[in-house]
C-alpha cells in the first residue's frame, strides 16, 4: 500500500508542476493532542508555561507600563535537515516493510502520507503556504500573528507616540520569517524596520546568538552525564513495535526519531498518528531526558551558559536603566531556543542550584524544564512599570508571570528597579564574554550595540537556511 503510494508520489514529483501538495484533513483529530505538547522536548507547537502562580500578567492597579522587552524564539517549523533525515531513515523502515501493520502502527496501512516528502520544507517555518492541512491551527505563521495581536492588546499604549520602530531578528530564515509575520500582523498603522543580526562568528558580542559566535562554547559539555540516562524506554518502544510487526527492525535510534516525527508532524499537519505509539510513561522519560540535555547544553549545568546569556541580559538591563531617556518603549527581538535558555540562565529564573541527574528523576523538586521554557514560539517578556514614584521589573515567560525568586516584594511580585539592577550585577559580574570566547581573534565587536546604533547601521545580514 505504502509502496504504491510512494510510486505515485515519486511520479507526481517528477512531473513536478504544479507542486504536489497533499491536503489531508482529519477534522476529528486536529486539536486533540495538546496534552502531550509539554513532553515533546520543545519541538511541538507552543503552549503556555504549565505551572502558574495565578499572578495576572497585566500591570497591577495604580501602576503604568513604561517599557516592555520581548525575547522570543522562532515559531513552529519543520525539522532541521539533520533531524529530517533521521526521521526519514526510520520512515524508510516502514515504507520498505511488505506486510500489513499491526498494533499502534495500523494507521500506516491506510492512506498515510509521510509529512516530509519535500526537502525544501526542512528548516522552514510552517505556514499557510506549506501546511499539509489547511485547518492546521499550529503553523508558525499563525502562532506569530496571534502573538502579535496579543502583544498589541496588552502593550499598544507603549506605541502611542511611535509608528516607526525596529524589530531585531537573527538571520536564520525561520527566525526572520517569525519576526516578519509578527511585524506584518501588527497592522499597517506601524512601520517596522527589520534589523537582521548576523549569527556568524564575525559579529562577536554584537549578537542575538552569543553561543553561535563563541568558538570556545562546548556543545557537548557533560554529555557523559545526560548520556547516562537509561534508554530502556527506547528499547521498550522499539521492542514492542517489532514484536507486533514481525520482521520490522526498529532500534533505539528509531524509537527516539519517532518522538521528533510526532512533534514535527503536528507542526506541519495539526496532528500526528505516530504520537499514539508511546505510553504516557515513555513521554515522561523522553521529556526528562531532553530537559537534562538542555540543562547541560544551554542551561545552568553548562559552565559558559551564564556568560552567553549575560550578553543579552546586560543589554536588557541597560535598556531598563535608560528607559526614561529612550524614545522607544518596545524592544522586540527574535532568536533561537538555545539563546533564550542561556538568557534565562543568566537571569536565574529557573536555577535552584540542584543539578539534574540521570540516576533519578526529581519530579517535585525539578525546577528546570527546558521544553516549558522554550517550546516553539517561546516568548520571554521583561516588563518595566511604575507605581507611585518607583519603578519595578518582572518577567512573563510563555504567558505566565515568573517572579525572581529572591526579588519579588514589589507590586505584582516584581523587583524594584534599583534592586533589580543590583541583582543583575550580582548575577553577571563574574562573566566576561570577550575573554571566555577569545572574541578578538574573530571579531572587533566586543559589545552588544545594535539596540543603540541600528538607526545608523541598519543591520541587514543575508538570510541563511540551515
Ligand atoms: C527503502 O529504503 C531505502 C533506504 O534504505 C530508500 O532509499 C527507499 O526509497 C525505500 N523504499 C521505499 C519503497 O520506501
Ligand atoms: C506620549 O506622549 C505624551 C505627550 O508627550 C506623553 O504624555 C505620554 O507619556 C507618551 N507616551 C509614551 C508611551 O511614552
Ligand atoms: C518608516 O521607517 C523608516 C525608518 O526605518 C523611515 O525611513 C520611513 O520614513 C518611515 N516611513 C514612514 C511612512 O513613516
Ligand atoms: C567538550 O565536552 C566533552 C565532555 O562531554 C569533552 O569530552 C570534550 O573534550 C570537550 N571539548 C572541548 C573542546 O573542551
Ligand atoms: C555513568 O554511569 C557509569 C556506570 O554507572 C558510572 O560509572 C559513571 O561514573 C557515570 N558517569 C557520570 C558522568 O555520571
Ligand atoms: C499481526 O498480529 C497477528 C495476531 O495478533 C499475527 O497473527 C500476525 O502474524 C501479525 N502480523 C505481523 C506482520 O507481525
Ligand atoms: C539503528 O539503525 C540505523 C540504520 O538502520 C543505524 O544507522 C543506527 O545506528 C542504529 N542505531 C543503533 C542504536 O543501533
Ligand atoms: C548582591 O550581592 C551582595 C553580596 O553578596 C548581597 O549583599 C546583596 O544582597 C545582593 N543584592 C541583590 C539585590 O541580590
Ligand atoms: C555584564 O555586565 C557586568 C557589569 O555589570 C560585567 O561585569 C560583565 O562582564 C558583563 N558580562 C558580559 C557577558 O558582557
Ligand atoms: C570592525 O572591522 C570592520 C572591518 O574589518 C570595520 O568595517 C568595522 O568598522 C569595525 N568595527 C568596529 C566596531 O570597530
Ligand atoms: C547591507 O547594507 C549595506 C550598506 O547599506 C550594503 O552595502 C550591503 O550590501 C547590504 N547587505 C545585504 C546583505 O543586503
Amino acid at each position: 500500500m505504502l509502496q504504491a503510494q510512494l510510486l505515485l508520489l515519486a511520479a507526481a514529483l517528477v512531473e513536478a508542476a504544479p507542486a504536489y501538495k497533499p491536503k489531508i484533513a482529519d477534522v476529528t483529530k486536529i486539536g486533540t493532542q495538546e496534552s502531550i505538547f509539554p513532553f515533546l522536548a520543545g519541538s511541538a507547537p507552543h503552549f503556555s508555561y504549565p505551572v502558574s502562580f495565578g499572578i495576572p500578567k497585566e500591570v497591577p492597579e495604580k501602576c503604568t507600563m513604561k517599557q516592555v522587552q520581548v525575547f522570543a524564539r522562532h515559531g513552529e517549523r519543520f525539522p532541521t535537515s539533520g533531524t529530517g533525515d533521521a526521521i526519514t531513515s526510520t520512515y524508510y523502515k516502514f515504507s520498505n516493510y511488505t506486510s500489513s501493520f499491526n498494533g499502534s502502527l495500523t494507521f500506516l496501512n491506510d492512506d498515510y502520507e509521510f509529512f516530509l516528502f519535500d526537502r525544501d520544507d526542512l528548516e522552514e517555518e510552517t505556514s499557510w503556504e506549506n501546511t499539509l492541512d489547511p485547518i492546521n491551527p499550529y503553523t508558525g505563521e499563525q502562532d506569530s500573528q496571534r502573538h502579535a495581536r496579543e502583544f498589541l492588546y496588552q502593550y499598544s499604549e507603549l506605541l502611542e507616540n511611535t509608528t516607526s520602530f525596529p524589530i531585531f531578528a537573527a538571520n536564520r530564515k525561520r527566525v526572520y520569517d517569525t519576526a516578519k509575520y509578527f511585524a506584518d500582523a501588527l497592522g499597517v498603522k506601524y512601520n517596522v524596520s527589520m534589523q537582521v543580526i548576523d549569527e556568524g562568528t564575525d559579529v562577536g558580542a554584537n549578537t542575538l546568538t552569543p553561543s553561535f559566535s563563541c568558538s570556545a562554547f562546548n556543545w557537548s559539555e557533560h554529555k557523559d552525564v545526560y548520556g547516562n540516562f537509561s534508554n530502556q524506554y527506547l528499547k521498550d518502544i522499539s521492542g514492542r513495535l517489532n514484536k507486533q510487526n514481525k520482521g520490522l527492525e526498529l532500534n533505539t535510534t528509531d524509537a527516539a526519531n519517532l518522538f521528533d516525527w510526532c512533534a514535527f508532524e503536528i507542526n506541519a499537519k495539526g496532528y500526528s498518528d505516530i504520537c499514539d505509539v508511546f505510553t504516557q510513561e515513555e513521554l515522561v522519560k523522553w521529556s526528562y531526558y531532553n530537559d537534562m540535555h538542555t540543562y547541560y547544553r544551554d542551561g545552568p549545568g553548562n559552565s559558559l551558559a551564564p556568560t552567553m546569556g549575560a550578553v543579552n541580559f546586560n543589554a536588557s538591563i541597560e535598556l531598563l536603566k535608560q528607559s526614561d531617556q529612550l524614545d522607544l518603549k518596545v524592544w522586540l527581538s527574535f532568536t533561537h531556543d538555545v539563546n533564550l535558555v542561556n538568557y534565562l540562565t543568566a537571569v536565574g529564573l529557573f536555577d535552584d542550584g540542584k543539578k539534574l541527574t540521570p540516576d533519578n528523576m526529581p519530579f517535585q523538586s525539578q525546577l528546570f524544564h527546558g521544553s516549558w521554557q522554550v517550546p516553539q514560539g517561546a516568548r520571554i517578556y521583561t516588563q518595566l512599570y511604575q507605581c507611585g514614584d518607583q519603578s519595578y521589573v518582572r518577567y512573563v515567560v510563555n504567558d505566565v508571570v515568573i517572579p525572581i525568586p529572591s526579588c519579588a516584594s514589589g507590586p505584582g511580585f516584581s523587583c524594584e528597579l534599583d534592586e533589580f539592577v543590583e541583582y543583575g550585577y550580582n548575577r553577571t559580574s563574574g562573566t566576561d564574554y570577550v575573554a571566555s570566547c577569545d572574541t578578538t581573534k574573530s571579531s572587533n565587536e566586543t559589545e552588544l550595540t545594535f539596540y543603540w546604533d541600528y538607526t545608523t547601521k541598519n543591520y541587514n545580514a543575508s538570510l541563511i537556511i540551515e
